[in-house]
């Protein structure tokens, strides 16, 4: 299991506090204490870390409450920095900012409490790969146990090599429990890691292949790629949450990390029942069981945010080096540099734009390059993507969390405010979203034969975009005054907005689109529209078209769900009846 507390009791160097400001607590007395050592404070062992060394003051922030402390309490130095407990059990696991697990995400720990490694008696069937004999690097694997659906792949830990001088056969293990030895140096089922370092690969390699994340504006429009980083500004209620939520659910990764910084604790608990009832149409398991949840809502102590992205950064590269495809969900990116702002001012740094630290930008880029797609040391192929709400403050996308966040993601998927109230989700704005990854997914899609991906989104894209040109002129001359074929662009527009790029996380046939449901879908709405223009360059007066049903296309996203023929030809069908109406005009 999982936890931040030490891995080793190794107490000594009392210092005492002799100031409480807040999560700010200074210190004397603690010679030789390093910058980002973990402390104790108190009585009651509130974690703390080291953020200032000046002269033989030392300053922490506690990720815990700290009333109740004074000066004059004790301090020990825990003697390594702040570390997460890696290893099976953490999939299908609620844990809190410093992955200590938690019973729900309602729940949070009392000041102090420092469950330590979770349940270690809960047994796992250990399969090793390895003979004794074998020559193992760092990052090779050693044996498996099974969590979930996935094999969870037990690794040499980095900076081991050597022979493997023992391994124990087949059979049940706790977490406890040694599983092998490489070139003398134990290894068990779990380790630790410390979570603002970044653990290695081998090279980072492009990212290059699409995450399907079941959601068409972002699939068709603004894909990402495995290993890339997407962030979602957004202004209140815009649907930042319905967004994330429906990723995490339905993206065809086989980790997710959800990270729950600041927000309030029932969507957190909605989002657990969502998971825990929900099938996955790729495994046939839980939805669960291929998630860990780190929930640290706004009822919880705010530092704890601050480590929180860490954290789940560090889970994710872990499954990531076990060759799978791990996504780090963050909601909301914006709570956490508050955590941020709040401790700055309390240390009286000089603040940079509007109270945020000067480093707000470099810890930004920190948390996001932690994004790739790499050769693991070990030699598989494996990702890391991160994905990350922004809530500006008014809906401001020039404040400087959305303004910096824009520099270092590769995807962004602005959701428009007039979109959101017009109910149309969800709301991701056309005009304000960006996908740096779009070049390299078309050739992607190129070789294997589906050079049609990129053709069908440069044409929906543009369709788009002089469609709005169009309905401000048409605005203000009338749709009268518009030749037969721009009005069939402004139709065209029509028929994508509501027939492909709405998706209602509500549906129960909709909420998931998959690849070929997704392009049944594009291809029938852009057939639908050539027959409408071929209908007007033959004669037939734009209005007459206008007036024909187009329900059935609009609707066929409602028809049929999964990938598969059914869906496909129910999609055809709707279609085939709006083109016989079109060609029934003569
Ligand atoms: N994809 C969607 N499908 C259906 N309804 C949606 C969708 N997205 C948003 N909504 C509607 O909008 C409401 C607000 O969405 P959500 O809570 O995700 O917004 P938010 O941007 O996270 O808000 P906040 O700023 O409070 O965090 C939802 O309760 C839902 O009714
Ligand atoms: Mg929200």
């Amino acid at each position: 299991m999982t936890v931040t507390a030490r891995p080793a009791d190794t107490r000594r160097s009392v210092g005492s506090v002799t100031r409480v400001d807040g999560p700010l607590v200074e210190i004397r007395g603690l010679d030789g204490v390093s910058m980002s050592e973990l402390l104790h404070l108190g009585p009651h062992d509130l974690l703390a870390e080291v953020v200032s060394l000046t002269g033989s003051s030392v300053s922490a922030q506690a990720y815990e409450y700290t009333g109740g402390l004074r000066p004059g309490d004790p301090v020990v130095r825990l003697d390594h920095p702040l570390s997460a407990r890696l290893g099976p059990g953490l999939l299908g696991g609620v844990f809190d900012g410093l992955l200590r697990p938690l019973d729900d995400a309602g729940t949070w720990l009392e000041p102090g409490q420092q469950e330590a490694g979770g349940d270690p008696s809960r047994m796992w069937e250990w399969t090793p790969d390895v003979v004794r004999g074998s020559r193992v690097t760092d990052g090779d694997v050693l044996g498996h146990v099974i969590e979930g659906s996935l094999e969870h792949r037990v690794m040499v830990p980095v900076g081991v090599s050597g022979s493997v001088t023992d391994v124990r056969a087949a059979g049940s293990v706790n977490g406890a429990d040694k599983v092998a030895r490489v070139d003398g140096v134990p290894v068990g089922l779990g380790h630790w890691w410390p979570v603002r370092r970044p653990r290695p690969a081998a090279e980072r390699r492009e990212a290059a292949v699409p995450l399907q994340t079941g959601q068409r504006v972002v699939d068709v429009l603004f894909p990402l790629a495995r290993g890339s980083s997407a962030a979602v500004p957004g202004g209140f209620g815009t649907g930042k949450t319905m967004l994330l939520q429906q990723i995490a659910k339905w993206c065809d990764a086989d980790v997710i990390v959800y990270v729950g910084c600041g927000e309030r604790g029932n969507e957190m608990a909605d989002v657990l029942d969502d998971l825990r009832s929900i099938v996955d149409p790729r495994t046939g398991g839980r939805l669960m069981d291929r998630t860990v949840i780190v929930a640290n809502t706004s009822n919880m102590p705010m530092m704890a945010r601050e480590a929180s992205i860490y954290a789940a950064v560090t889970v994710a590269e872990y499954y990531r080096d076990m060759g799978y495809d791990a996504v780090v969900i963050a909601d909301s990116t914006s709570r956490w540099a508050e955590a941020l702002r709040e401790f700055a001012s309390r240390t009286g740094a000089l603040p940079a734009e509007e109270g945020y630290p000067a480093s707000l930008a470099s810890a930004l880029a920190a948390f996001y390059e932690r994004a790739g797609r790499v050769r693991t040391l070990g030699g598989a192929d494996g990702s890391v993507t991160i994905i990350g709400a922004v809530s500006p403050q008014g809906g401001d996308l020039t404040e400087p969390v959305t303004a910096h966040t824009e520099r270092f993601v590769r995807t962004l998927w602005t959701l428009d405010r007039d979109l959101a109230y017009a109910r149309h989700y969800p709301a991701v704005s056309w005009v304000g979203s960006f996908s740096r990854d779009a070049d390299v997914l078309a050739a992607w899609h190129a070789g294997r034969g589906d050079s049609g991906w990129a053709r069908q989104r440069a044409r929906v894209v543009s369709l788009l975009g002089s469609a709005d040109r169009l309905a401000e002129l048409a605005e203000l001359m009338g749709v009268g005054a518009l030749p037969g074929h721009e009005r069939m662009v402004l139709l065209g527009g029509r028929l994508v907005r509501e027939g492909l790029l709405q998706q209602s996380a509500l549906s129960a046939v909709d909420a998931w689109c998959g690849p070929e449901r997704s392009a049944a879908l594009l291809t029938a709405t852009l057939d639908v529209l050539d027959a409408c223009q071929a209908a007007v360059a033959r004669g037939i007066p734009a209005a007459s078209v206008e007036e024909v049903d187009f329900t059935p296309v609009l609707r066929a996203r409602e028809e049929a769900a999964g990938e598969g023929d059914e869906s496909r030809h129910a999609i055809a069908r709707a279609r085939d009846l709006v083109l016989a109406e079109v060609e029934a005009l003569g």
